[in-house]
């Protein structure tokens, strides 16, 4: 399967969380109970400290410490968790530990994290120091499907912000938060629409053996739009046309799902003009799917 998503009911998000829970709170906010596209439903930290845990239980959502005695005892805990709690997705955010294939291998497609970089670049710790000392005119936060290695899974979403003079890692940091607390939630959003997804197996399969090729050789941050533009295709039950699509060669629908697959992750005056001009079905459909990604319920 491609992706288990959507639903036919709000899903149940996880969040692990390691300190102060700023983006957690975003989440909370955008994934409260009752939310009919999905409902943060538990909060997870391996730091009985952390602020995270007062913020969910500030909201009512059940905060639970589980103090790190070893990777194996914390995952075997909070894949029992996650079980009983029937929670579909997990969230980490600002969780600082890794997590081993007996916890990610289960849960791919299912478990995101958010970094601080324009991954693959930076990957790791004290990112701002290294952006800055490199000279780095730009910079932006990722929000990627979590695989065995560290911060290296497939892209879901990026947001980009520039780097000024003066900048001080405690400035740009601020920056990339504020940043933060609108990407993650709308790249949940996307994800719980079906409208992102990591690279399918069996891709020679299913785009043909040309399209199949482009996309593998696409590099990392170029691969979200074309996946967005695949899952639009499936949404609109065009998905025979995506490996035409791929090659520029699927008429309107593969116009309209590329420009609306960009405008998902930004507006962009010239793109939303040019989508005005395709036939009235495909302009329709496009802006139906705008308006539930960016208009959440
Ligand atoms: C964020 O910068 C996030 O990108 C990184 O850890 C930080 C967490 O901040 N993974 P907060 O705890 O959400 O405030």
């Amino acid at each position: 399967m491609i992706t288990p998503f959507p639903l036919d009911r709000p899903a149940r998000l996880a969040v692990f969380a390691s300190g102060r829970g700023t983006n957690l709170e975003a989440l909370l906010k955008a994934f409260p109970r009752g939310n009919p596209l999905g409902e943060v439903v538990l909060v997870l930290s391996d730091n009985p400290e952390a602020p995270a845990l007062e913020r969910a239980r500030g909201r009512s959502v059940e905060a639970l410490a589980l103090p790190w005695e070893g990777r194996r005892a914390f995952e075997a805990r909070a894949l029992a968790l996650l079980w009983e709690r029937r929670v579909d997705v997990v969230l980490l955010a600002g969780f600082m530990r890794l997590l081993s294939p007996r916890f990610v291998v289960p849960w791919y497609g299912r478990l995101l994290n958010i970094h601080p970089s324009l991954l693959p670049d930076y990957p790791g710790l004290r990112v701002h120091q290294r952006v800055l000392e490199a000279g780095e005119r730009e910079t932006g936060s990722t929000v990627h499907f979590v695989d065995q290695g560290m911060d290296t899974g497939p892209i879901l979403l990026q947001g980009r912000v520039p780097v000024l003079p003066g900048d001080t890692p405690e400035v740009l940091e601020a920056r990339l938060l504020h940043l933060e607390h609108r990407l993650y939630p709308k790249a949940v959003r996307l994800l719980l629409l079906g409208l992102a997804f990591p690279p399918p197996e069996g891709l020679l399969g299913l785009l043909g053996q040309e399209a199949a090729r482009l996309f593998q050789g696409l590099p990392p941050r170029e691969k979200p739009l074309y996946l967005r533009a695949w899952a639009l295709l499936r949404v609109w039950e065009k998905e025979d046309l995506v490996g035409s699509a791929f090659l520029g060669r699927a008429g309107a629908w593969g116009r309209g799902a590329f420009l609306a697959a960009h405008l998902l992750a930004g507006d962009h005056p010239a793109l939303r003009a040019e989508l005005m001009g395709l036939p009235e079905e495909v302009r329709r459909r496009a802006e139906a799917v705008l308006a539930l990604v960016e208009s959440p319920s």
